[in-house]
């Protein structure tokens, strides 16, 4: 894998992973869990955000204390499962602005098919991190940040739960650009276009469908 693809490596991270992949967690565990890791994931994708100072007074004394330089950040879901992950970054970030960009899976094609978009207008201006937890075939991640481009974003991440390599493999040569960030890759994708061993339907285990 290139330098452009990070798998977030943590002790916490992998063992809630295990969790949220047994087949008996139940909708309510899988929606916690994944909220934990959420924050987990924020919290290192947000590692090069640019601090200033501010001038404050605690209850002792006066000092220059750090702060978010104020460098704008929009997080985009994309639809639906991507809204899990969305949830908890927005927990940890309640000040960034949020896109959403609806998009299937034909499951002959396996294509995906673009049936909603509403971003901020002034998503060039901002940091952006598209979120969805299955980078499966690339196909939607890559139709999003095409759709995401054309509406002017230049600054964007990638960032998942779990990638089969092909994922990020189509990703990454459609967009070398984005830089993708991942808990785990797993082994595979299979014929139907599952991440294996993964996790199954993330959007049907988070919403309790099927
Ligand atoms: N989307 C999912 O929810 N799971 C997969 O394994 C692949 C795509």
């Amino acid at each position: 894998m290139d330098d452009n693809v990070t798998v977030i490596n943590h002790p916490l991270i992998a063992h809630k992973l295990t969790l949220m992949r047994r087949k008996n967690s139940s909708t309510q565990k899988f929606r916690s869990l994944l909220r934990e890791v959420a924050h987990l994931l924020t919290y290192e994708i947000t590692r090069d955000l640019e601090l200033t100072t501010e001038t404050i007074e605690t209850p002792l004394q006066e000092m220059d204390a750090p702060t978010l330089a104020g460098k704008k950040l929009c997080f985009v879901s994309i639809l639906r499962a991507g809204n899990g992950l969305l949830e908890g970054m927005v927990e940890l970030m309640p000040s960034a602005r949020v896109g959403h960009i609806g998009m299937f899976r034909d499951p002959e094609s396996l294509q995906a098919v673009e049936y909603y978009c509403k971003v901020p207008q002034d998503i060039e201006e901002r940091r952006v991190i598209v979120v969805d937890p299955m980078l499966a075939t690339g196909n939607s991640a890559i139709a999003a940040i095409t759709h995401l481009k054309k509406q002017g974003a230049k600054n964007m991440k990638f960032l998942c739960l779990l990638a089969a390599p092909e994922g990020v493999k189509a990703l990454r040569e459609a967009h070398p650009d984005v830089p993708v960030f991942t808990a785990a890759i797993d082994e595979r994708l299979d014929e139907h276009g599952y991440i294996r061993p993964g996790l199954g339907d993330a959007g049907d285990r988070m919403y309790g469908t099927k």
